[in-house]
């Protein structure tokens, strides 16, 4: 029995060693390990062994068994680590590598974050509303009447069943007073649509922001103090900024406003448009909520909107609105 054991062992390592790949070893793990191996049959040799050569003999056995599992795990580890060694043999180190390509932000996008930082800090909240609008929140709530030229098929996408692309953000400024009661302080930045001829200075599809400001007693000092603050925020210090009277159906009184910087070289630049909320819009408000929360007796607030778009153009010098989206990374990069 004991020769046995020596001879099987012998034989056992041999073949573990001579594996050399793991369904070989495997193979050997079966033949020696498994239910039906040499090893496990052997065992059962032990019933026939003399009562006082037994401790010997298992321990002989036992031996076997340890050195077999050890040996099927050591070369189970040297196939495994051949492997890896090979694979990376195929790898290069001293290539050079393929540098991931980096993006950028929009220049739009990197306006509209700093816009929306300085509005932040002036407890400015955003809020948003669809770009399909019925004609009531882009129009008819905004103090626009249907004979309005806004309001032309030539002018706005309308769609079959009467609703439109809407042409401004201020439908947000409705939206937000249909669901909230005052004090509201809201921006809303979003797409804009009109059907106009695409050239260097317009697209079909541009971009806004309004603002609201809602609550009792806010005057047209809140209003210029916010819009001063906020270009002087964007375009620095030096910034020169004009209220122009003007004319919008949803305001009374209106203002455009200019700036001037030194980039401009002494030219005034329109970039937005405000006002102090007609009391008719606040009037539609209190028809559609069914109270009177936005009583223009009670409350008053400003309004503002500008192109996001023509902001950029001319932060950036960018020469023609198109850039913004034809996505060419060769534009896109310098950003
Ligand atoms: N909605 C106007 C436009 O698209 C911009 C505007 C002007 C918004 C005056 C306002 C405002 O809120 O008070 O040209």
């Amino acid at each position: 029995m004991e020769a046995q054991i020596e001879s099987l062992q012998a034989e056992a390592l041999a073949a573990i060693n001579a594996a050399e790949t793991s369904a070989a070893l495997d193979a050997a793990r079966v033949k020696y390990m498994g239910r039906a191996g040499a090893i496990p049959l052997l065992s059962e040799g032990m019933r026939t062994v003399a009562k006082e050569d037994k401790a010997r003999v298992g321990k002989a056995l036992n031996a076997l068994r340890t050195d077999v599992t050890a040996a099927l795990e050591a070369r189970e580890y040297a196939l495994a680590h051949a492997a890896d060694a090979a694979a990376l043999s195929q790898i290069d180190v001293t290539l050079p590598g393929i540098a991931p390509l980096r993006g950028s932000i929009h220049p739009l996008t990197q306006l509209l974050d700093k816009a929306v930082r300085i509005f932040r800090r002036m407890g400015f909240a955003i809020a948003e509303g669809p770009d399909i609008e019925t004609e009531w929140h882009c129009f008819d709530a905004l103090n626009t009447p249907p004979h309005h030229p806004a309001r032309n098929e030539q002018d706005t996408f309308y769609m079959p069943d009467g609703r439109l692309l809407r042409t401004h953000t201020s439908t947000v400024q409705i939206r937000t007073m249909e669901n909230q009661p005052p004090p509201v302080r809201i921006i809303a930045p979003g797409a804009a649509y009109r059907r106009d001829e695409v050239d260097a200075t317009h697209l079909a599809q541009f971009t806004q922001m309004e603002g609201l400001y809602v609550a009792e007693k806010v005057s047209v000092a809140d209003l210029k103090g916010t819009i001063e603050f906020f270009f002087r925020e964007l375009f620095g210090e030096g910034t020169a900024i004009r209220f122009r009277p003007h004319f919008f159906p949803f305001t009374e009184p209106s203002f455009e406003i200019d700036i001037q910087t030194a980039s401009l070289g002494g030219k005034w630049m329109e970039l937005a448009g405000c006002g102090m909320v007609d009391p008719a819009v606040f009037e539609q408000i209190c028809s559609r909520r069914l109270d009177r929360a936005y009583d223009p007796d009670k409350v008053s607030g400003f309004a503002f909107g500008f192109g996001l778009d023509r902001l950029a153009m001319n932060l950036t010098g960018i020469p023609d609105i198109r850039m913004l989206v034809e996505n060419d990374l060769r534009f896109l990069k310098q950003f």
